[in-house]
């Protein structure tokens, strides 16, 4: 048997109706805040990923890459950001309007080690604001993840921000950082040691040395901030303070990409178990992507969230598997295909309907209809055919009665009631 590759998923049952649900849902308030839909292909040309600026492990060691036939070299996109930034540099979009609003949802492709919230191919939710540098659109975004999280009802889930300042900020941070951890490499983990020479703050994401006792005293980045950056990341705090946004200043927050610089930003579930995948999304500001790939000096801010983590912490609170029913389930037992022209009539008034096909004993058939989850399950059988009435079954009170076809429509829309 060929099984489905190593770190993939096959969507179907309740995490498919999930990723569907989870999908309307997020279009909902991104129409809300205005941004609009932009997809990229699934591969870009390698370059656009590995650049020399760009020195993570995501990038270096984890990307699907490949020549096609005339020996092109190709990535699969591991990330969107530097992809929507490449069209809307390609597409001239910076000439339509002073800030471009996007958002997508796509599939990401990363060569890791799978568990738990961690998978090879996986989906993103994400968005990406171009614009001049503005404090407020900072805010705006880490509103929106707020606004996300409390949409979706996420109990145990925190937005950590930090600032690692502009490009200088930045390189002070790493030397300090470097400077520090060099004093205590042989008590660094393997790969931290492998870090100090590469990219020292990933050192700080290093799940097994922020355990130990010389991490404490580790700088952190808002000291090496200049005024002007410190001054920033205040008016952005200052602005979520506003909005009563419920958000914890986390200074060893570097995240693991290299483009960004001054607000980064995540949001994390506390939810026992779910180790590294409690990460649900982060992001922050990337001020010279944009122009390192050719583009305009226009600065962009961004985030993404895990679609497959966002769904185990729906599925893990219970939330919203409940309101993903069917409106109606027909159980006609006559053999005489009067479902058909009532899920007709079901249909034209947007009601949500399904039906029974095999003749079974009407036990069975109840059974089966409760696993669509219907709010009523409608009886059609010789008594009903025969009187010219529906039995109609309320699956949350389990209470029945007898409604006549004309009154049918108003009755399951809540606007009639029988006496
Ligand atoms: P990222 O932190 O690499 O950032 O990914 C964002 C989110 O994608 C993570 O917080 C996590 O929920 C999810 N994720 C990452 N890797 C995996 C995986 N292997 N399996 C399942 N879920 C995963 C970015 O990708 C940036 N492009 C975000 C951004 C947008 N920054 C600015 N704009």
């Amino acid at each position: 048997m060929i099984l489905r590759p190593k770190g993939t998923i096959d969507w179907f049952g309740n995490r498919a109706k999930m990723l569907k649900f989870v999908e309307k849902k997020l279009d909902e308030i991104t129409n809300l805040f205005n941004f609009e839909y932009i997809e990229t292909p699934v591969f870009e040309y390698f370059e656009l990923f590995h650049r020399e600026n760009e020195n993570s492990d995501m990038v270096k060691k984890e990307t699907y890459n490949f020549l096609d036939k005339s020996e092109r070299k190709l990535t699969l996109k591991p990330e969107q950001t530097a992809s929507i930034c490449r069209a809307f540099i390609e597409n001239k979009l910076y000439t339509e309007q002073d800030i471009k609003k996007f958002y997508y949802l796509a599939k990401n492709y990363r060569y890791e080690r799978p568990q738990k919230g961690r998978y090879r191919e996986f989906y993103q939710f994400g968005v990406e604001v171009f614009s001049n540098k503005h404090y407020l659109i900072d805010a705006q975004l880490i509103f929106l993840l707020d606004y996300i999280i409390k949409s979706f009802k996420l109990k145990n889930t925190k937005i950590h921000i930090n600032s690692l300042g502009d490009n200088q900020d930045k390189k002070n941070y790493n030397n300090r950082v470097f400077e520090y951890f060099n004093e205590y490499k042989e008590d660094l983990c393997y790969d931290c040691n492998q870090r100090l020479k590469d990219n020292p703050l990933r050192i700080l994401d290093c799940k097994l040395d922020n355990e130990k006792e010389f991490f404490k005293n580790c700088p952190t980045s808002i000291q090496t901030l200049s005024e002007e950056s410190k001054q920033y990341f205040e008016k952005v705090i200052n602005v979520l303070d506003k909005l009563g946004i419920n958000y914890c200043i986390d200074n060893f927050l570097v995240r693991g990409i290299d483009y960004y610089n001054n607000i980064v930003f995540e949001a994390r579930s506390s939810i026992e178990g779910f180790n590294n995948a409690n990460v649900i999304g982060g992001g922050g500001r990337y001020d010279n992507l944009v122009k390192e790939l050719d583009g305009p000096d226009i600065g962009g801010v961004g985030f993404a969230m895990g679609i497959e983590r966002l769904i185990d912490v729906l599925l893990h609170n219970n939330e919203f598997i409940n309101q993903i029913e069917t409106d109606v389930y027909i159980i006609d037992t006559t053999n005489l295909d009067k479902h058909i022209a009532l899920s007709k009539l079901l249909l034209d008034n947007n009601l949500k309907v399904d039906y029974n096909l095999e003749n079974k004993k009407f036990q069975t058939l109840f059974k089966n209809a409760l696993k669509s989850n219907p709010k009523y399950i409608i009886i059609i059988g010789d008594d009903e055919v025969l009187n010219n009435y529906y039995s109609i079954k309320n699956t949350k009170t389990m209470t029945q009665e007898k409604v006549l076809e004309k009154d049918l429509i108003r009755y399951l829309k809540g606007e009639y009631y029988v006496d």
